[in-house]
C-alpha cells in the first residue's frame, strides 16, 4: 500500500534516528508532531503486533493534535481508533495507545503496560519524574527496536530536565551516551525546516514574530537558553557556535584560564585574519593541583601548537602566605607560563558582550561545538542582583569557563597602551639563565619568543 505522504529531511532524520532516546526539538511549527504520527505509522505497519504509547500533558491537547492528525493521516482501511478507550488498532495487530499524565501521579496506570516505543509531544510539559517512570514501560521480549522518542518546543515546566537531558551534553544531531547505558540525540527542527507550513501559511512566522522576546526565542528560534534574568542574552547557539575545523597555520592562537582548587577551566582560542576569535578547544576539571593543571594544560597543547599567551587573572599573582610563592611562578615551575589579563570583571564582561554582539555582521567570537562546558554556561550566567552591569557568582558552578573566556576577551579588546603592548609574562629561572647567557641579538630573540619579563 502507497501512502502517499512526503517527509522533511529533519523528519526523516527523526524517524531514522538509532538512539534509544531521541529528542525533536524546536520551533513551533517545525513539523514535530507530525513527524511523530508519520513515524508511530510507519513503526505500526513494519512491526505486526507492535505496541506504542504516545503522550500529551492532558486530554484535550491530546484530542485536538495527535488524535485529530491520526484520523486525517493514517488510512482507514488498516486504522480503527476507539474514541472511548483512546486506543487505535492497525490490521496487522499493532496499536497505539492515546495516552495522557495531566496529574503527576498518572503515569502509574501505565504499571503494568509493555510498550516497544513510548512517544512524548510536548515533552517539557511532563515532569522528569514523570518521563524516568514511564520510560521503564519500554520493555519486552518480542526483538523489535525499543525506542523513547519524544518532541517538544522550549519552555514550559520540563525545560531545565530536557535541556540538561537532551541539548547541553553534545553536539546537535549526534548520538551521545547518557551514561546510563542509554544513548541519546538531539534533533533540533526549525519553521524553516518545515517548507509545507512555510507555504500553507506564510503569515504564520509574522505571528510568531510578533510575540513577547522571550516566547518569540523560544517559538521561532527553538532557542533553549530562554530566562528571566540571562546575562547573555545576544548568545544565539546557531549563531556563536561552529563545527571544529582545522586551524590553520599562522593564526594567533591563545590559552586563558581560571583556576582554583573547586575547578580548573582552560579555553584554547585562535584568532582568524578576519578578526574573529574561534575558542577552538577546552578543559575542565575539579580538584586539581597546580602540578595536576599544569601537566593537563600541557598534555592537551599537541607539540607544534604555538601559543602566544596564556592569559591568567591577578590573582594567580599574590603571594601565598606559607610558602612566599605565588600560584603563577608555581605554574611556570611546571612549566606554564603566564601573561596577567584584567580582572575588572565589567569591563571584561562587556568585552564579552561585544565579542558576540552581532549588530552589522557576523559576531566576533565562535565556539567549536565540542566545547561543551562553555556552551552550557555562558548563556546560563544570571544578572547580578545588587549589580546588574555584572553576572551573578552562583551557581558557582557554571562561572569558571565564562571567567576564563573573560580573561581573554578583555585582553584582546581594551586598547593597549604603548607600554602594555609588548607582551608580558613571569620568566622561570631557566628563562633567565638562557637570556643572561644570550649576545643582544638572542637577547632580542628570546624577549619576542618568551615576551617581556615582569
Ligand atoms: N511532512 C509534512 N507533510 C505535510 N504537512 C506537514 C508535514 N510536516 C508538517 N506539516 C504541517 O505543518 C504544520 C506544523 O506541523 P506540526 O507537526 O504541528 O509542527 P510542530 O509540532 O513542530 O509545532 C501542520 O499543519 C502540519 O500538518
Ligand atoms: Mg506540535
Amino acid at each position: 500500500m502507497r501512502l502517499g505522504l512526503t517527509v522533511t529531511k529533519k523528519q526523516k532524520l527523526f524517524i531514522d534516528a538509532a538512539a534509544t532516546e531521541v529528542l525533536f526539538g524546536g520551533a513551533a511549527g517545525g513539523g514535530k508532531s507530525y513527524g511523530q504520527m508519520v513515524d508511530a505509522l510507519l513503526f505500526a505497519l513494519k512491526y505486526p503486533k507492535s505496541k506504542q504509547l504516545i503522550l500529551r500533558r492532558t486530554f484535550s491537547e491530546l484530542d485536538k493534535s495527535l488524535i485529530r492528525t491520526a484520523q486525517e493521516l493514517y488510512p482507514r482501511e488498516i486504522f480503527t481508533f476507539n474514541s472511548s478507550s483512546h486506543v487505535g488498532r492497525f490490521k496487522n495487530g499493532s496499536c497505539i495507545d492515546f495516552g495522557y499524565c495531566a496529574a503527576e501521579g498518572d503515569v502509574y496506570q501505565y504499571q503494568s503496560a509493555e510498550y516497544d516505543v513510548i512517544r512524548f509531544d510536548e515533552l517539557t510539559h511532563f515532569t522528569e519524574m514523570q518521563y524516568v517512570y514511564l520510560i521503564s514501560r519500554v520493555r519486552g521480549v518480542n526483538g523489535y527496536p525499543k525506542q523513547i522518542k519524544s518532541s517538544t518546543n522550549p519552555g514550559g515546566v520540563g525545560h531545565t530536565w530536557v535541556k540538561a537531558r537532551f541539548v547541553d551534553p553534545a553536539p546537535r544531531g549526534t548520538v551521545f551516551s547518557g551514561g546510563d547505558g542509554m544513548s541519546r540525540i538531539f534533533i533540533p527542527s526549525l519553521l524553516d525546516d518545515n517548507a509545507f507550513l512555510v507555504r500553507d501559511d506564510p503569515d504564520y512566522r509574522r505571528r510568531l514574530e510578533a510575540l513577547p522576546e522571550r516566547e518569540r526565542r523560544a517559538l521561532l528560534l527553538g532557542d533553549w537558553n530562554i530566562f528571566e534574568g540571562q546575562y547573555f542574552d545576544e548568545w544565539r547557539e546557531d549563531v556563536h557556535t561552529v563545527d571544529p575545523f582545522e586551524i590553520p597555520e599562522g593564526w594567533r592562537r591563545y590559552r586563558t584560564l581560571d583556576y582554583g582548587l573547586d575547578r580548573l577551566a582552560v579555553l584554547w582560542i585562535a584568532i582568524a585574519p578576519d578578526g574573529t576569535s574561534y575558542v577552538y578547544r577546552e578543559f575542565c576539571q575539579s580538584n586539581l593541583a597546580i602540578s595536576r593543571a599544569a601537566e593537563e594544560i600541557l598534555k592537551r597543547t599537541p607539540k607544534g601548537e604555538d601559543i602566544y599567551a596564556t592569559l591568567a587573572p591577578p590573582d594567580m599573582w599574590s603571594r601565598s602566605q606559607e610558602t612566599g610563592k605565588t600560584k603563577a611562578s608555581l605554574f611556570s615551575e611546571f612549566g606554564v607560563n603566564f601573561t596577567k589579563t584584567s580582572n575588572d570583571r565589567e569591563c571584561g564582561w562587556l568585552a564579552v558582550k561585544e565579542l558576540l554582539a552581532a549588530r552589522s555582521g557576523p559576531p566576533r567570537l565562535k565556539v567549536f561545538k565540542t566545547c561543551r562546558e562553555l556552551i552550557k554556561c555562558l548563556p546560563a550566567l544570571r544578572i547580578d542582583k545588587v549589580r546588574p552591569t555584572d553576572c551573578a557568582t552562583e551557581p558557582h558552578e557554571i562561572t569558571h569557563a565564562p571567567d576564563a573566556l573573560r580573561g581573554f576577551a578583555i585582553f584582546h579588546t581594551r586598547p593597549r597602551t604603548e607600554e602594555e603592548a609588548g607582551r608580558r609574562c613571569l620568566w622561570t629561572p631557566d628563562m633567565w639563565e638562557d637570556y643572561r647567557a644570550a649576545d643582544e641579538a638572542g637577547k632580542k630573540y628570546l624577549k619576542k619568543k618568551y615576551g617581556e619579563p615582569l
